[in-house]
Parts: C-alpha cells; structure tokens; sequence
C-alpha cells in the first residue's frame, strides 16, 4: 500500500470529538468539522467510532456499503493486503466532499470490535488524509482511551443544562488532564451556549478550572432543518451556528498543535496514567 504523507514528512492530524454526556452535539460538531475541513480544500475522513449506535450516516442520508467492521475483518484476514480506502463511502454537498468511514451495521459486529483495531485503521486513514475527524461515545472505554492517546486534538464537548452534565464535565476534563497530554491537546467547547438555564457560565468555567476554549450557540432549527435535509451546517454561512462551526474550524487548524501523538502508545499507557 502506498503510503502519503504531507511535504514535511508528517501524517494527517486526527480531531477527536468527545463528551462525558450523551446527546450534547458530537456527531453534529463532528459532521461539520469534517465538511469544514473538507469546504477549505483539506482530504478529510470521517470516521464513525459511536460503533454501537453511530448517527453519521443518519444524519448525511448515507447508506453505506461498507463499514468499519468490514475493514476490521479485512485487516485481521490478511494484514498485508489491508487497504483502507476500500471501506470508505464518500459524502458529497455542493462542492463539499469528504469520505466516511461508517459504524458497524449490527450490534454484535460492534461488540467485536477492538479499541487496537481502532486504532490501527485511524493510523492507516492518517497516511491518505490531512484531518481524520473521529466521533465517539461519552466514555471511558478502552476505545475512546485508545483514540485519545493518538488524537491530535480532543474536542471535549459539553453543555450547560443540569448539575449532573457539569460534574461528569468536571471529572472527565480532571481525567482527560490526569492522562499527562500537552494543555494544547484539549479543547473544551461549549456547545448550546445561549438555550435556558439558570447556571451561570462564569461558575461553570471556574468549576472546570479553566474558560471554555470556544462556544456554540443554540440553533434548534438550523440543527433540525440540516438533519431532516442530510447536510451539513457549515454548507452555508446564513446561521449563527453554522458560522460559529466555522470559527471553530478557522481556529483548530491556524493554532499550531502538536502535529504527531504518540501513535505507538497503546492500552498500557494510558492505562497507568489513570489508575497508578
Ligand atoms: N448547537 C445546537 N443547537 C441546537 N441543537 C443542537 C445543537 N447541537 C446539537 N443539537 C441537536 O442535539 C441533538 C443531539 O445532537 P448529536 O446527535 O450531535 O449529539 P451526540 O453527542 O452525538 O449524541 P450521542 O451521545 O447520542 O451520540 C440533535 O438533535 C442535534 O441536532
Ligand atoms: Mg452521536
């Protein structure tokens, strides 16, 4: 398989969206990071790692042919005959166009999945893409562990809503920041920041230790009208929200980051961060 890298050397930067809570906006930032990504001329995957119940494709009207199962299985048969780009579907809007890598269609292929096997095809979508964009679930599985560890980004997602949301927030940033990562490494984004509640974000950042790095605004019916139509916000500039996406994007790839994570560093690792 031939290998692509940039002009430095180096592989694509993988983007990680994560959250400690379900239903907080990942698979909606996690779709428009990687139309952004791709509206600005960038080779983009995104890859479906809600392996249980993953909404990609739901949400850009994709049916796939393949999934990341199927690639798991390919690699385990024959490992030197892996190709990865086999098992892409590609997403295609006006002059957006990225590819997909789609989540398992059956519970019981997700359950066989494997955070190494995970691991090993985000490595491989890294030689043929400058952003791989990663949605995941709101834990700490050894999956998300594993993908965290080779993120160049995480996108730590959260909202404003219950006392609950905000503790789990609380523990997951303390988490992510006990793992011994580069400040640089997470983001935290807040997103739905204007919908109602009574906790004020000033005690919310000051809980976290730390001010919210960007922040979303609350659009329900941007949000509804781009699920219902298959496309992603960031398609056009005529919403708050969808010009707040952009922002996010203009920002994540300006700021210099640590372009390579410790790609070699496996369960071990971050296992002993956590629990020594
Ligand atoms: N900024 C926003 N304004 C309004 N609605 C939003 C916003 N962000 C997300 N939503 C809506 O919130 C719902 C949940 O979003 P999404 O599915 O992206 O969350 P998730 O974190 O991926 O959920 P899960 O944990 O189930 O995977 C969706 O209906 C989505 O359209
Ligand atoms: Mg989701």
């Amino acid at each position: 398989m031939e290998e692509r890298m940039d002009e430095q050397g180096r592989r694509g930067s993988v983007i990680t969206v994560f959250s400690t809570a379900s239903a907080v906006g990942k698979t909606l930032v996690a779709i428009n990071m990687a139309a952004e990504l791709a509206r600005l001329g960038f080779r983009v995957c995104l890859v479906d790692v809600d392996l249980q119940f993953g909404d990609v494709c739901n949400y850009l009207h994709l049916v796939p042919e393949r999934t990341i199962a199927d690639a798991q299985r390919a690699a385990e048969t024959n490992a030197d005959y892996f190709d990865v780009m086999q098992f892409l579907d590609v997403y295609q809007c006006d002059a957006i166009s990225f590819s997909v890598m789609a989540a398992p269609l059956r519970l019981d292929e997700a359950y066989n999945m494997s955070g190494m096997s995970v691991q090993h095809i985000l490595q491989q979508l890294q030689f043929h893409f400058d952003f791989v964009v990663v949605d995941t679930t709101s834990a700490f599985s050894e999956t998300n562990l594993m993908i965290m560890d080779m993120s160049t980004i995480i996108t730590f997602l959260g909202i404003v809503d219950f006392i609950p949301t905000i503790k789990n927030m609380k523990i997951g940033s303390d988490t992510i920041r006990s793992l011994g990562y580069e400040s640089s490494k997470i983001r935290l984004v807040l997103n739905r920041s204007n919908s109602k509640t009574k906790i004020d974000l000033e005690d919310v950042e000051h809980i976290l230790g730390e001010p919210f790095y960007h922040i979303l605004s609350n659009d329900f019916s941007a949000a509804w009208d781009a699920t219902m139509a298959g496309v992603p916000l960031v398609r056009s500039a005529n919403t708050a929200l969808a010009r707040d996406l952009r922002a996010l994007v203009a920002r994540l790839t300006n700021l210099e980051v640590e372009e390579q994570a410790d790609a070699d560093s496996g369960v071990s690792s971050w296992f002993k961060r956590i629990f020594n």
